[in-house]
């Protein structure tokens, strides 16, 4: 019998989305094939401290509570033997190494490029893309400006400082007002889950978003909002990705906000979405460039709006999508054919062979 690849499912995280890491780190740990892995996991508070042997679970149930068993542990940058340490000195399962790290994180310090860059530096091999891929994922406006220069449809938008906000809010309301107009959506560039989002119809609500985004970030998108339908579509591979079909979420509210995401649970998806054959390869075409574009690896979940003339604007990528077994991202591949634990099968192949791939390189 082969050996057990030893797998460290990393979760939580300083992140406005730490509780969502949580439930997708719960379904990700549940579904893995415990006759091909061996799995721990290190759950990361939201005060950024790194705990071996938290279970997800616990943190569904206690909030993130430390309790006495869990360790807290350091990582070792040695790349010829990269390894976590106890820091009160005791023993660690598989002795604090592992084959792969299948950080299963939204948001910033996750999701961004940081903690990918960590271990980069450790000479560990994990699940997703690099740190590239994923800060280009995470910054709304630079994601925007690589998708434009691929030739890809985006919604007009405009950029604005915190400190610029600062000093100039009246002049700013009044170039939005008279550039985009209303309504118009203003986020924060860092950050997901809707997190920080607010739609405006006139000034007043526009000087408040701003406000509001700015609590949550130090630069905001302001976007033209457009009636359209939401239309989702899952692509994983490395330099050759494969797409998968499209989904369509119908919000239970007026748009697709935390609320609407996790807390209602009316919000639907359609899977498939209902959509011509032109549109949908047209849309497929589009989500395999975008990938490429942002240098994608692994996973990427395409977010686009499709109008009713069938105008297609794509809105984001998500480098690391919700990963519950009910998330869009796992949902689109069972429907191509692909079941949950078959998809983490392949994603962890996916991650060993771009470490091999990025191994292989000289030094000098
Ligand atoms: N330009 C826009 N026009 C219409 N609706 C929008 C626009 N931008 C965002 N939204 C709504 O807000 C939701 C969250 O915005 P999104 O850019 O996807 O941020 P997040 O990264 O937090 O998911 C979208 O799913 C959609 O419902
Ligand atoms: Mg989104």
């Amino acid at each position: 019998m082969t050996r057990k690849i030893k797998i460290l499912i990393i979760f939580g995280g300083q992140s406005g989305e730490h509780e969502v890491s949580v439930v997708s780190a719960d379904s990700v740990l549940k579904a893995l094939d415990s006759k091909k892995y061996a799995i721990e996991t290190i759950g990361i508070t939201k005060e950024g401290l790194w705990y071996w042997g938290v279970k997800p679970e616990e943190w569904k149930q206690t909030n993130g509570i430390v309790l006495p068993n869990y360790k807290q542990v350091a990582l070792v940058l040695n790349p010829q033997e990269p390894r976590f340490i106890s820091l009160d000195g005791s023993a660690l399962p598989f002795k604090g190494k592992c084959d792969i790290i299948f950080p299963v994180m939204h948001g910033p310090k996750g999701e961004d490029g940081t903690i990918q860059g960590l271990f980069d530096m450790a000479g560990l091999p994990y699940v997703g893309s690099g740190v590239l891929g994923s800060s280009l994922g995470m910054d709304k406006d630079r994601m925007k400006a690589v998708f434009r220069d691929a030739g890809l449809p985006i919604v007009p938008h405009l950029t604005f400082l915190r400190s610029e906000l600062a000093q100039n809010m009246q002049n700013i309301v009044e170039t939005i007002a008279n550039g985009i107009g209303y309504p118009c959506f203003i986020k924060p560039a860092n950050l997901g889950s809707s997190v920080g989002i607010s739609k405006a119809d006139n000034n007043k609500q526009l000087r408040a978003a701003l406000e509001y985004a700015a609590k949550f970030d130090h630069k905001i998108l302001v976007e033209k909002g457009v009636k359209a339908r939401e239309i989702e579509l899952s692509v994983l591979g490395n330099d050759v990705p494969k797409v998968s079909i499209p989904g369509e979420i119908v919000p239970s509210k007026e748009f697709y906000d935390y609320e609407a995401k996790y807390i209602d649970a009316g919000s639907k998806l359609i899977i498939p979405a209902d959509l011509k054959t032109s549109v949908v390869e047209k849309l497929q075409d589009y989500a395999k460039k975008a990938f490429k574009a942002v240098e994608a690896k692994g996973l990427g979940r395409m977010d686009f709006f499709v109008t009713k003339d069938e105008s297609i604007f794509i809105n984001e990528i998500n480098t690391l999508p919700g990963f519950t077994q009910i998330s869009m991202y796992p949902k689109l591949w069972e429907a191509s054919g692909l079941s949950y634990p078959d998809l983490l099968d392949r994603l962890i192949d996916l991650g060993l062979e771009r470490f091999e791939d990025d191994s292989n390189r000289r030094l000098s």
